[in-house]
């Protein structure tokens, strides 16, 4: 019998269930932890997570830590004749594209993990030019909305005011690279919701950036529609529909009416993008 074989937890596993925070939760097999957690109605911090499209795991906002589960053997070492114990290490994952495990023991809502995603997020905000006050987005912006809930008051790392370029060549659609987070939210939307492929990210690493697929590279030349999801997915104010700006007064936005950790928001956002809703 292989030495995994003898194992027996300290703790009882209950079957296709985790444990977040001390809360079990059901999961489906096929389930993330992410999956698990948002439909036992447990929010897990993200940016590039939406349900129905493929897990992406670039923003790191959704870590997670795993174990430490105390293992113990059932049979004796050979050598030494002695039982031990074995820790699984905790270790950080990202919750949108780690696999529900039943037994995981998984910390979530701790001081730890909301300081790194805080760290995460002044570092979105710096890398970009994120004015709030001058932005159309500001109050429906799930980047803004995420920054209140974990309490960042500042930027904190130095700004490093990138020149972007802003693409108003299409009729009903502007894109402003300025605020764009590279979610990939818009790729995947158009890939795998709109079958068609008109956003990419180019480059790598800090030259990585979002590039339009079409002959000039504009808007204007590729088969954008208004209607696509592509155009309403964008959790910052990079994707904007033309000749809507401010028609809902700053106050009655999204998140002046609601915390980004309430689940089932997101009829609510899409909603507000799409302006289906003034
Ligand atoms: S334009 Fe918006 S949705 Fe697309 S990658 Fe940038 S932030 Fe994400
Ligand atoms: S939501 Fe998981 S990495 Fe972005």
């Amino acid at each position: 019998m292989s030495a995994e074989a003898n194992m027996t937890t300290t703790n009882t596993v209950t079957p296709n269930t985790i444990n977040i925070d001390g809360q079990d939760i059901p999961f489906k097999n096929g389930q993330t932890i992410m999956d698990a957690a948002l439909a036992a109605g447990v929010y897990i911090p993200h940016l590039c997570h939406k349900p129905g499209l493929t897990p992406h795991g670039s923003c790191k906002l959704c870590t997670v830590d795993i174990g430490s589960r105390s293992m113990s053997t059932s049979a004796s070492d050979r050598r030494t004749q002695t039982k031990f114990s074995v820790d699984i290490d905790r270790r950080s994952v990202s919750a949108c594209t780690t696999p529900a495990v039943a037994g995981q023991q998984i910390s979530n809502d701790t001081p730890a993990l909301n300081e790194v995603r805080k760290t995460i997020t002044q570092m979105l905000f710096i890398e970009g030019n994120h004015l709030c006050p001058a932005c159309e987005k500001t109050g429906n912006c799930t980047l803004q909305a995420v920054a209140y809930h974990l309490g960042m008051l500042d930027g904190h790392f130095p700004q490093f005011f990138p020149r972007r370029e802003v693409d108003a060549s299409h009729p009903t659609v502007m894109l402003d690279l300025d605020r764009c987070i590279l979610c990939e939210l818009c790729v995947r939307a158009s890939r795998e919701v709109d079958g068609k492929n008109v956003f990419a990210i180019a480059g790598r690493g800090i030259n990585a950036h979002l590039i339009v697929n079409s002959p000039s590279g504009k808007l204007v030349d590729s088969d954008l529609e208004t209607g696509d999801m592509a155009v309403h997915i964008c959790p910052v104010g990079a994707i904007l529909i033309k000749e809507h700006g401010y028609e809902v007064p700053i106050g009655r936005r999204t998140f002046d009416l609601h915390q980004v950790g309430e689940i089932g928001l997101e009829p609510v956002i899409l909603a507000k993008a799409r302006h289906t809703n003034e």
